[in-house]
């Protein structure tokens, strides 16, 4: 076993580096640790509790309708190709360094600590906000489910997608408050509520596959890929990155359209790298944490691509909705109880989504106030429940707010430009701590080492490039926010600079 003396923490300033063999010791000090209880099984309903979400239930729609038509399953395939060559190079770094905080320990093992800041604050920005997209999708489905018994939510209550003037959701604000208290109380019970309503997403969306097959009309497959056409209006600032950068004129449907929907329902996927963050809480991440992530995705993918092609043939894409597209596929069929059923599902779903994404986030802030580059306050374990309640609350608290009085489709772009960078920054954590510490016991190896990494980079950049220019800016402008913080508190603050 090595010890602290044999391998000390690397490099000065910014790209110090803090060992793998420190990250694993400071899960081991009493008070800053997280109890160990789950499985790969456990892993695994966890990945699917968070994966299958607004991106199934909602954006499906959005996007054959908009983007891709029938063609949308083509896009969850090219955006399952690049998770699954991310979660690859994911599954070698959390068996590495199986501690709380995913990419960002991972980083912080191998690339430095100033590149460690930035994907921990770029993970805060896609956890956060991926919570406030699924919290106000899931608010859409309960106020659906509501009105069908007669009740209607004022619009001001509704939040300032559907409210004309001072739009607030008050339900997403209220999910968000309730996930927390629970995450405070802790893990397991956390697991157990979640395998419950894992197992009733599932069903609904099974019930969506097999019930939706009788329903379906081999016309609504013709154009399956319908032909480029030009996008309208907006501000240029709209269009994908990359049509912008090679000056075509930004068009919809096509081949360039399945891209663009991948960079889109790639939403879908996000949560897979959430399994990670919870390798310290794993009693055997070594085996279990590759296995638990890989086999989330795996059935993800294959039911979204279900999914879609079910659906775009049960309704013409141009005729299908866009805030609740399965259930309203059912309707236009004349079968309004699967509806029902399907949007009950949905609602009880997005639950788990909403509630793993909020622990992943503060598994992440709990991870960098450990390490000093967030104020130690946040660091400290409950007495009794053994949770980090403290970032959980603050957090908690912020993200309700932001649920609020915030709208969908703008966040769920920088989600995934956010998640996509992470991608990029755990691919090229392989390659090199392959180089910097070819010693390490690795109980999941990458295949193909440097080739899949690379490949893996690639995949990702290209779908980043369809993403909206206009996403790039804010997303420029959070990374800036957080390197200026970092300057400011963290690089003095670290427990690295510290030591050293
Ligand atoms: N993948 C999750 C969803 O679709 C985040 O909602």
């Amino acid at each position: 076993m090595s010890t602290q003396q044999d391998t000390p923490p690397s490099g000065d300033g910014l790209f110090r580096t803090k060992t793998v063999e420190q990250s694993i010791r400071d899960t081991e000090e009493p008070e800053h640790a997280l109890k160990k209880s789950l499985s790969a099984l456990d892993l695994t309903v966890f990945g699917v509790g968070v994966i299958i979400g607004t991106g199934i239930f909602v954006l499906t729609g959005k996007v054959a309708k908009e983007t891709a038509g029938p063609a949308t399953a083509l896009a969850f395939v090219a955006a399952g190709i690049v998770c699954a060559l991310a979660a690859l190079c994911y599954a070698e770094f959390a068996s590495t360094v199986p501690v709380a905080g995913s990419a960002y320990t991972f980083s912080y093992a191998s690339l430095g600590e100033l590149v460690a800041w930035i994907i921990g604050w770029d993970l805060v920005l896609e956890f956060a906000l991926g919570t406030a997209v699924v919290a106000v999708g899931w608010s859409g489905y309960v106020r659906s489910l509501m009105d069908n018994i007669g009740w209607t939510m004022p619009e001001a209550l509704s939040g300032p997608d559907v409210a004309s003037g001072f739009g607030f959701d008050i339900l997403a604000f209220a999910l968000v408050l309730v996930l927390t208290v629970i995450l405070v109380l802790g893990m397991k019970l956390s697991a157990r509520v979640t395998t419950v309503v894992v197992a009733v997403k599932l069903a609904v969306v099974f019930i969506v596959i097999i019930a939706g097959l009788f329903f379906i009309k081999a016309s609504n497959y013709s154009p399956f890929i319908p032909e480029a056409e030009k996008q309208e209006g907006g501000s240029g600032l709209d269009a994908p990155l990359v049509q912008l950068i090679f000056g075509y004129e930004p068009t919809n449907f096509g081949v360039m359209g399945i891209f663009t929907a991948a960079s889109i329902v790639f939403f879908a996927f996000i949560g897979f790298d959430v399994v990670a963050t919870a390798a310290e809480e794993t009693k055997l991440p070594q085996r279990d944490m590759p296995r638990g992530i890989l086999a989330s995705l795996v059935i993800c993918t294959l039911l979204y691509v279900a999914v879609s092609i079910v659906v775009t043939g049960m309704q013409n894409y141009k005729e299908l909705s866009v805030s609740a597209p399965l259930a309203d596929a059912f309707k236009a069929v004349g079968h309004p109880f699967y509806a029902g059923v399907i949007s009950f599902g949905a609602a009880v779903g997005l639950t788990t989504v909403c509630m793993i994404l909020l622990l992943g986030q503060t598994r992440v802030f709990f991870a960098m106030s450990r390490d000093g580059l967030l104020p130690r306050f946040f660091s400290k374990t409950h007495p009794r429940f053994g949770t980090p309640y403290r970032p959980t609350i603050l957090l908690g608290v912020i993200i309700a707010i932001v649920a609020g009085f915030t709208s969908i489709n703008e966040l769920a772009t920088l989600v995934n430009i956010g998640t996509l960078f992470a991608f990029v920054v755990v691919a090229l954590g392989v390659i090199v701590l392959r180089r910097t510490r070819p010693e390490l016991h690795r109980a999941f190896r990458t295949p193909w080492v440097p080739l899949l990494p690379i490949v893996s980079v690639a995949a990702s950049v290209w779908l980043m490039l369809n993403l909206p220019a206009e996403t790039w800016l804010r997303f420029g402008i959070w990374m800036v926010i957080g390197v200026i913080i970092y300057f400011v508190y963290g690089r003095r603050n670290s427990r690295m600079a510290k030591g050293s």
